[in-house]
């Protein structure tokens, strides 16, 4: 993406210098990487400036009581919409199913945003976890969500925020 601007951060300050390594390596000056939380760095950035979000296999906190420690969140969904340009795109993938049809739930609710067929960059199969993936023939999730265009004007639809009991519909277009 050599137009772009790519900031990627971690919480791991070896995973930070190991991405750091790569990028120099490439020879690419358009990407920084910040040792610091999503929590800590997203609430800073200036709100409708952000492409797109990649967000892929976050730590998926398997055991059920710790769950509430994962990051894809409906508060974190909410931070990520308003910092997002319209049209703006958030990639997830995980090769936690649970996990998956959590974050992609949580955005169907969201009134914000719409699901779509489009693929996520195919680089995300290069990734650390996307290669332990494969290696234990894990199956990759994968969903790309878009901003859409604020209605100015318009009245605001609400959002959902009803109980989920149900499957979420196969339709990727909404
Ligand atoms: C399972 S690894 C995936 C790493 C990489 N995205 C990949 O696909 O190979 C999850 C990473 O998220 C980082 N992490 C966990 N919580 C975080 C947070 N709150 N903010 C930023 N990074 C976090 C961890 O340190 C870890 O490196």
């Amino acid at each position: 993406m050599p137009g772009a601007r790519l900031i990627g951060i971690d919480i791991k300050n070896k995973r930070c210098l190991k991405a750091r390594e790569k990028a120099a390596k490439r020879g690419l000056a358009n990407v920084t990487i910040l040792h610091v939380s999503a929590e800590q760095y997203l609430p800073g950035i200036p709100a409708g400036t952000v492409d797109a979000f990649h967000i892929y296999f976050p730590d998926p906190w398997p055991r059920s009581r710790h769950r509430k420690r994962r990051f894809f969140t409906m508060e974190s969904l909410r931070l990520m919409h308003e910092l997002l340009v319209d049209g703006g795109r958030l990639f997830f993938g995980t090769d936690f199913f649970d996990y998956y049809i959590q974050a992609k739930v949580l955005v169907a609710l969201h009134p914000g945003f719409g699901l779509t067929v489009e693929p996520a960059p195919p680089e995300v199969r290069e990734s650390i976890y996307a290669r332990k993936s494969v290696m234990r023939e894990k199956a990759i999730h994968l969903f790309t969500a878009v901003k859409r265009p604020s209605t100015d004007g318009e009245p605001e639809q609400k959002e959902d925020k009803g109980s989920v009991d149900g499957e979420v519909q196969p339709d990727e277009n909404r």
